[in-house]
């Protein structure tokens, strides 16, 4: 179903400015240095208008951005609603630069994005490690069970909030109320990196978003599964246990003072879109996602994840039973015009969103069909990605070990000693090794199988990994 963008307008006030700019553009002395002129290096820098001097006026006078930022938390339900041109990595910082202070203890999960590690390391914040359970049958991580993290409080009574991240990248839902309900219980707030989940709460058939599920925070890439401008990302927070105050001065502290204005319209257009037409779009996307997981379900081997505690919308596929290895497979989806999100020996991910139609997800479920079918092998055993299982040794706490002197040490030699660089799979940006955490054989072997199965290492300052950096002793 097309949608009349121009009917969006009156409900959205960004997307209304960014109208009205490109309707009557001015002669501008003001950023940014293209003045608007797509004859210079042509439709690269179309529709790039600022906030400031752009979609408002330099002194923000009309105050289009807090209108359309209020406009989404009142949908979202939150108290308060921050857009952000640096994606849900720089609201992840914020977050962390929010809930506590400088050596303060926090339970998170440790299979939490490399964005939400660096928030660590600039808030000074001490990590507790919990881990979530992983399915055996299929290798997949099913979220923090609240158990653990009530374990983990009982153990660390000063902690001052839980950060997790749900659904996991490959599209599984945890606990979330259970999670708010054993932070609560504890009286700290209950922070959810939901990036992958801007649509969660706009269909009966979705899962709902952390916020209806009683956590206090949560940040979305608005880019990922909204149709929104890349780096487009939304912190909506409930204010009972987390200050506005250090939000917004959180947000502020690591924001660029130039936001690009497509990309706020873009937010605030997706959030009126959502909320006028949001059912009936993504009751279009999830029929044909349905259409494509029976077609896939058929294919001999081959696992679709599904369920109650699956994304509907992502399209993971366990290759193991098929014997094809999904690298061939990818090659096979880029050669037919057909790229997916991630893909390695053993899974394929696929994202669909409301912007996709029953085509495509069809020309997909064929074209992946047809390539198992042609790298078809004897199946293999389930052999869950090491990411999910990082169990650190901590010997600093991350901000410690960032700035602290270091070195580059081989392969050989680095075992046992502190690592002072993030390294991680990429997708789906786990650390596999961070800032501070002793570097064991298991770790090593974590990343050596990663690779065997055909993912990039992140990272790393040496990007062979022949060597790490690791703190000076
Ligand atoms: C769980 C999670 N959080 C945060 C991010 C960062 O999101 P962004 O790319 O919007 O900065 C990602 C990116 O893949 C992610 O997977």
């Amino acid at each position: 179903m097309a949608t009349d963008p121009r009917g969006l307008r009156a409900d959205a006030p960004l997307l209304d400015a960014w109208l009205r700019f490109q309707e009557q553009p001015p002669t501008a002395f003001t950023i940014p240095g293209h003045k608007h002129r797509t004859d210079l290096v042509g439709d690269v820098v179309a529709g790039d208008v600022p906030l400031y001097a752009g979609l408002d006026t330099m002194k923000l006078t009309a105050g289009v951005l807090p209108n359309a930022e209020s406009r989404a938390a009142r949908l979202w339900g939150a108290d308060l609603c921050r857009f952000s041109t640096g994606g849900a990595t720089h609201a992840n910082q914020a977050v962390a630069l929010a809930v506590a202070g400088d050596g303060d203890e926090v339970v998170v999960s440790r299979t939490l994005h490399r964005s939400l590690l660096l928030g660590l390391v600039l808030a000074g914040l001490t990590p507790v490690w919990v881990r979530p359970e992983v399915d055996e049958a299929t290798g997949v991580p099913l979220g923090v069970a609240p158990g653990t993290v009530r374990r983990a409080l009982r153990q660390h009574p000063h902690a001052r909030a839980v950060l997790v991240g749900d659904p996991s990248y490959v599209g599984t839902v945890g606990d979330v109320a259970g999670l708010a309900e054993a932070a609560h219980s504890h009286d700290v707030p209950l922070a959810v990196d939901a990036a992958w989940a801007a649509h969660f709460g706009f269909h009966p058939d979705l899962p709902r978003h952390p916020l209806q599920l009683g956590a206090d925070v949560m940040v979305t890439s608005a880019h990922k599964t909204l149709p929104a401008w890349s780096q487009a990302a939304l912190v909506l927070a409930r204010t009972g246990r987390i200050d506005p105050g250090r939000l917004e001065a959180g947000v502020e502290a690591t924001a660029t003072t130039s936001p690009a204005g497509a990309v706020l319209a873009s937010t605030d257009a997706a959030r009126s879109l959502l909320e006028r037409d949001g059912v009936e779009l993504i009751g279009g996307a999830l029929a044909a996602v349905r259409a494509a997981r029976e077609r896939l379900r058929a294919v001999d081997g081959l696992v679709v994840l599904d369920g109650p505690g699956v994304d509907p919308l992502k399209l993971t596929l366990l290759l193991p039973g098929t014997g094809a290895d999904g690298n061939a497979v990818e090659q096979d989806l880029l050669a037919a015009g057909l790229p997916v999100e991630s893909a390695d020996r053993d899974v394929i991910v696929a994202i669909a969103t409301l912007a996709d139609t029953a085509t495509g997800l069809d020309a997909l479920a064929a074209a992946i069909a047809g390539s198992i079918g042609r790298h078809r092998g004897g199946p293999r055993p389930v052999v869950g990605s090491a990411v999910y299982a990082v169990d650190p040794v901590v010997a600093m706490p991350p901000r410690q070990a960032f700035f602290a002197e270091r070195e580059t040490v081989t392969l050989e030699r680095a075992v046992g000693r502190v690592c002072a660089e993030l390294v991680a799979p990429y997708p789906p940006g786990i650390p596999v090794l961070a800032p501070g955490e002793e570097i064991t054989a298991d770790s090593l072997a974590a990343l050596d199988q990663a690779r065997a199965a055909g993912v990039r290492i992140a990272y790393a300052a040496d990007p062979t990994l022949a060597t790490l950096t690791v703190t000076t002793d």
